[in-house]
């Protein structure tokens, strides 16, 4: 596969046919683009994320860059918000002129399209989404705005600018050297609240056609066939690196208990000063009921064009140990059992969790 030429160490390959079609039959029946695997661990990635996986491998790094990385619904937002603002100064104003995403270009959201096949995907998409507000074309640019790798934009950024990078790639796709430069913040959550995020979010993004219930997605999720699982391989790659001086690894349940003392880590991390009163400044902009209505982070700028389901909303309940309400008994012990196996090799702990 096209992955052989690269400069690039992983190999590619499809997933099973029987793979296929459960996450077909179950709940995704009009993905956009296949998924792949990728590398040893077996990371499953969209296929056009096959076109830039070197260029992102070998992206060139500079020494004022700063990554905000995660498993995908592990508190990326809120901590993009906290980094930015505490690297700027807290400059609040420019944070509600610049939406969150034009300060953090997203490296690896081009995989869920594909560049060469977008008009007929809009074609699918005219006759199969049903969303009251659909607008061909605000859908159709918003597509083409996120299909293209963020790795050239990247390149061309004037020196002088500090870039902020928000990626949910795992570090082993990341440049291998990527802490001997750049500085990292890397935040993990409990997985059962990440599946059920998850979960919410296929919902919200219309294009993803999720039709299961959630003990259908979670089937897909904890058995490593949902986009860039396998869930406890990436968390661990970056949790390898929490003793470099570059990177900070955060886990969201230690935000929501003591968001105060989070920032506080932040700043020390960034070389940054804050007092009592700006620190409880921050905490009040970062509380969830602040972020539901900040234009600046909720992705509501993109309600009218028919990319968001009805109902659903990208900043959600915000809240730790919120899976408990959608887990049946069957499934709160596969969990342990999963969390468990998988910690045996580690000795990654989860703040909350009585291991
Ligand atoms: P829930 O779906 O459990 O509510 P990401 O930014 O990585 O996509 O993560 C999204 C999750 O973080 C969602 O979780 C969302 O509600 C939560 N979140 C976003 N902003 C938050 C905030 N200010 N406080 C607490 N949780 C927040």
């Amino acid at each position: 596969m096209a992955g052989k030429e690269l400069p690039f160490p992983y190999e590619f390959e499809e997933l099973k046919p029987e793979e296929e079609e459960l996450i077909r039959t179950t709940v995704y029946p009009t993905m956009p683009v296949p998924y792949v695997r990728l590398g040893p661990k077996g990371y499953i990635v969209f296929k056009p994320y096959m076109k830039d996986a070197a260029n992102i491998y070998n992206m060139p790094l500079r020494p004022t860059d700063v990554f905000v990385a995660s498993y995908q619904r592990s508190g990326t937002t809120w901590a993009q918000e906290l980094v930015w603002l505490i690297a700027n100064d807290l400059n609040y104003e420019k944070a509600a002129e610049i939406p969150l995403t034009h300060r953090y270009p997203f490296l690896d959201a081009f995989m869920y399209f594909d560049e060469d096949t977008i008009e007929e995907y809009l074609d699918t998409v005219t006759k199969t989404i049903v969303a009251e507000n659909f607008d061909r074309e605000k859908f159709s640019e918003f597509v083409r705005v996120v299909a293209k790798p963020v790795t050239p934009l990247l390149a061309a950024a004037p020196l002088t600018a500090k870039r902020f990078i928000k990626t949910h790639l795992p570090m082993s796709l990341l440049p291998p050297k990527l802490l001997d430069t750049a500085k990292m913040v890397y935040v993990a959550r409990d997985p059962r609240d990440v599946a059920v995020s998850c979960y919410y979010h296929t919902k919200l993004f219309t294009m993803g056609g999720c039709i299961g219930d959630f003990k259908a997605f979670w089937n897909l999720f904890h058995r490593d066939l949902f986009c860039l699982t396998p869930y406890f391989e990436h968390v661990k790659e970056a949790w390898e690196k929490r003793d470099d001086p570059n990177m900070l690894f955060l886990f969201y349940e230690d935000l929501s208990k003591d968001l105060p003392a989070s920032i506080r880590r932040v700043a020390d991390f960034l070389g940054k000063q804050l007092n009592e009163e700006q620190i409880n400044r921050l905490c009040d902009h970062l509380s969830i009921e602040n972020f539901k209505n900040n234009k600046s982070v909720n992705y509501e700028d993109l309600r009218d064009s028919g990319v968001l389901a009805n109902g659903e909303t990208f900043i959600r309940k915000g809240k730790a140990g919120g899976w408990r309400a959608y887990f049946d008994d069957e499934m709160t012990r596969q969990a342990e059992r999963w969390i468990e196996d998988n910690l045996l090799d580690t000795d990654l702990r989860f703040p909350h969790i009585r291991h």
